[in-house]
């Protein structure tokens, strides 16, 4: 009988998988839970490249899970700050608190579910990759390869269940988490969006997607509704090379995160454009910027000012240690484009 799916995988993972800071070798026992756990919300919708550095700085910083359990979330906040998704930050303080007050990782993915931050995916990653739990594990990569694997034709996100059904007809008891990070390699490495690599590939015999000639045509998905344009306004106040940044509130967009003062621009309405100070303000440009469910024109504006005119709570912080504000991209760009104004003058 042909090798299975699961077997052909392996043996492929056993010379092709990514050497990646949180993995384990295959084969080998699996890595402390809290690497795991912590490389999982770093990799929900952000690339593995992206996540590298950050994993690095948190881990040095914060080596175990009682260590971020003991961290101001204002710091972890900052130290997340240009990886986006901020509530995922927010979840892993909440999450480490409840994790360490119970001594350690629940090791089920039933109750790693009841963690704040894990979804299904996480959930079954975490269970499968650090306890070697049989979970089925889907990720946008897993969906791919399945859904072109199968041929599975009914368009996302409905063709979800089909895709699960399928994934966990395929997944082993032996190895749960090496099959996992192997499906995320394949997707990643051969089964591309774009141009999959289908010589290269263990599964391709079989492969019903390959058969129909065009596999990328898997997953199907339903059209996209467009998303709504947001316009916003954020405040550059300056004093003797200090700007004035706030802390934005804790719900809502960016919660908790250190910004410019904005005029109360969120995912569902603009701004009033209200200003803060009276004065000769300057638009130093503006920027855009995309969310998961809005994209927002945020112009910039500018005024110098030569008193502590404060608008409200917020603090002073000097221009030229901006990077260690932790500000989010959309801050960050918006504080650029004023200081790239300047230098352009
Ligand atoms: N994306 C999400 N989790 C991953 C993992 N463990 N390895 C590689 N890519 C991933």
């Amino acid at each position: 009988m042909a090798a299975s799916v699961s077997d052909r995988l392996l043996a492929w993972y056993d010379r092709h998988h990514r050497d990646l800071p949180w993995r384990a070798p295959p084969g080998a026992p699996p890595m402390d839970p809290y690497r795991v756990w912590l490389s999982e919300i770093m990799l929900q919708q952000t690339t593995v490249a992206a996540v590298k550095p950050y994993f690095a700085a948190f881990v040095t910083r914060w080596p175990t899970l009682a260590d971020l359990a003991a961290a101001d979330e204002a710091d972890v906040l900052a130290a997340w700050a240009g990886l986006g998704y901020y509530s995922r930050a927010r979840n892993l303080v909440r999450a480490a608190r409840l994790a360490a007050a119970s001594g350690g990782f629940p090791q089920t993915e039933a109750e790693l579910r009841q963690l704040p931050g894990l979804g299904a995916y996480t959930a079954a990653a975490i269970a499968a990759i650090a306890f070697g739990e049989r979970a089925v594990v889907v990720d946008a990569n897993v969906e791919r390869v399945v859904s072109r694997l199968f041929a599975i034709a009914d368009p996302l996100p409905g063709g979800r269940r089909a895709i699960r059904q399928a994934a966990d007809a395929i997944t082993p008891t032996a190895r749960a988490g090496d099959f996992a990070q192997a499906m995320m390699d394949l997707g990643a490495t051969i089964c591309t969006a774009r141009a999959p690599r289908c010589l290269l590939c263990p599964l391709a015999a079989g492969c019903r997607g390959r058969e129909t000639g065009d596999p990328q045509q898997y997953p199907v998905k339903a059209p996209r509704r467009e998303k709504a344009l947001r316009r916003g306004t954020a405040f550059w106040i300056e004093r003797d090379g200090l700007v004035w940044l706030v802390r934005r509130p804790p719900a809502g967009i960016l919660g908790g995160m250190r910004a410019l003062p904005a005029d109360g621009w969120d995912a569902r309405i603009d701004g009033d454009a209200a200003l803060p100070l009276p004065g000769m303000w300057q638009s130093a440009g503006a920027v855009r910027h995309v969310f998961t469910h809005f994209a927002l024109e945020l112009e910039v504006l500018v005024l110098a000012v030569h008193e502590d005119a404060a608008p409200g709570p917020g603090q002073w912080w000097p221009v030229d240690r901006l990077d260690e504000a932790g500000l989010p991209t959309l801050f960050e760009r918006a504080a650029r484009l004023v200081l790239a104004a300047r230098e352009g003058n």
